[in-house]
């Protein structure tokens, strides 16, 4: 059994440890042994077979929401994706899990030789756990002071000009009222904004909060932002026709036909809409799939168990930037206290929840020193142990974070997959018959995680050669600022 230190500090209610008992393992297994386990628990779901399972029942959990769910398979009022012919300058405000940036943005329109979309100032605010647990209203007066200083720091003075045009990429659920008006849903990732302020229209929210400092702006789009990464890939590239997004959390977007969808999916919007609107693009929040599709460890359970939102996001709990860290750390517990790891001796603050950044397993795994010595530097300056750790210790590690991230990787394919076969399906069309498509990625993880997109890139090649594509036929392309781009894209179609 787990030592009580480790026990009370990640396990805190007695429900949660009775349920504990059943998961732990027997103890003073040596560190390759553990390592065995682990490779074992973390890689036996990766085969094709397995894959291909999981995506096929992920369509089942699919269907399921397209016809009925107001958190899940959630359809915008943007029908069609951008030309690339859209042009203005807007302030394009991006709200992330772990930062909020504020832009100046100038499309121009594609033409040859020249960028197409430009960032012409742009700052960037920490959400720290501060920002993260402020309520209701005071999140939004938050948002509101950063964006009186960009503008301030641009020099737009505001009532020397024409109203600014906002469009905000929100890195949560939305329930959309219109292109510019949505509800605000339960957001997850530790926020606590929706406190008092649950489906109220956050359009307003934000538009009262800039009011209160007069500053001459208005809200031209609000989007989820990998709705965001899909309009900003589009608008560069026509065969784009899904986009990804992992950073802190995960989502997807992807154009489907109307028919996808229930009707009462759409809720109250005018007749025009639908007599215009052969296709809609489709927030998927498909970080709330997965459960009981994806294989877990006993590791992905602590973790659940221990959530504050239990069971809201299975996929993303397994691939989040927010998690990978974790799942790792809950590994390394076990190895500190059963197997060895460090000498048995308990780094300090690694006993805290979620006090492994994933940004430190990108480190060991991008570790080209003989040694490891840049991970140990790392590591060491987060959690200081009485001597520096072991070059075993540090292999032990990196192992760990590499299978955690493979599995990131294959089930991200995994993800993408179901979501290429739906289209599919949906647009009539075979594996064979659908031509090259792009999918926009964006987001921490899968620009920078070393190796991921690639990893991930192989598995999808994989199972969509299985379901019969042509070899390279769905190709993940990184799309830069995505979330900041999409959301003036967003802002310049005036009824989207
Ligand atoms: C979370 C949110 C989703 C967002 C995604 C990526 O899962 O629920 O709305 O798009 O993270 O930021």
């Amino acid at each position: 059994m787990l030592p009580s230190l480790v026990h009370s500090a990640i396990f805190p209610s007695l429900h949660t440890r009775k349920r504990l008992q059943d998961v732990v393992r027997p103890k003073n297994r040596n560190m390759d042994k553990f390592l065995r386990e682990v490779r074992r628990n973390f890689e036996s779901p990766l085969q094709s077979g397995k894959l291909l399972a999981m995506s096929a029942a992920l369509q089942e959990q699919f269907a399921v929401k397209l016809q009925a769910s107001n958190i899940s398979m959630l359809p915008t009022f943007t029908h069609t994706l951008p030309a690339g012919d859209e042009r203005g300058t807007f302030l394009a405000l991006d709200v992330g899990g772990s930062t909020f940036r504020v832009a100046v943005v100038v499309l121009k329109g594609i033409s040859p030789g020249e960028k197409p979309m430009q960032i012409t100032k742009m700052r960037s605010f920490k959400i720290d756990e501060s920002i993260r647990v402020l309520e209701g209203t005071q999140f939004f007066d938050w948002m509101a002071g950063r964006i009186e200083e960009t503008l301030a720091d641009a020099e737009l003075k505001s009532h020397a000009m024409s109203t600014l045009s906002m469009g905000l990429s929100w890195s949560f659920p939305i329930n959309q009222l219109s292109g510019r008006n949505g509800l605000l849903l339960e957001m997850g990732k530790g926020f606590c904004a929706t406190v008092g302020c649950q489906e109220r229209d956050i359009s307003e929210l934000i538009m009262d909060a800039c009011h209160k400092r007069n500053l001459n702006v208005r809200v031209g789009a609000i989007i989820n932002d990998g709705v965001a990464s899909l309009l900003s890939c589009a608008y560069e590239n026509s065969a784009t026709r899904m986009a990804v997004i992992l950073g802190t959390g995960t989502n997807a977007a992807i154009h489907l036909p109307v028919s996808t969808l229930a009707h009462s999916k759409f809720g109250r919007r005018e007749q025009s809409w639908y007599d215009n609107a052969t296709h809609v693009v489709v927030n998927t929040e498909y970080s709330m799939f997965g459960k009981n599709i994806l294989h877990t460890t006993r590791w992905d359970e602590y973790l659940n168990l221990t959530h504050r939102q239990p069971d809201f996001q299975p996929f993303e709990h397994l691939l989040g930037g927010r998690y990978l860290g974790e799942i790792v750390r809950l590994v390394m517990l076990e190895a500190i206290n059963d197997a060895g790891l460090f000498g048995g001796e308990m780094p300090e603050k690694f006993s805290e929840p979620y006090s492994l950044d994933t940004g430190i397993l990108a480190i060991f795994q991008a570790d080209d020193t003989p040694l490891l010595s840049k991970s140990s530097a790392a590591f060491y300056s987060q959690h200081p142990l009485s001597t520096p750790p072991s070059y075993a210790d540090l292999l032990f590690i990196r192992q760990v974070a590499q299978v955690v991230s493979r599995r990131a990787a294959a089930y991200l394919a995994v993800g993408i997959h179901s979501l290429w076969q739906l289209r599919l399906v949906a647009e009539g069309l075979t594996a064979a018959s659908n031509g090259h498509m792009t999918i926009g990625c964006n987001g921490s993880v899968i620009e920078k995680y070393p190796g991921f997109r690639q990893q991930c890139q192989a598995y999808l090649d994989d199972l969509t050669a299985l379901s019969g594509a042509d070899p390279h036929s769905v190709v993940l392309e990184i799309a830069d600022e995505a979330a900041i781009f999409g959301a003036a894209v967003a802002a310049s179609v005036p009824d989207a």
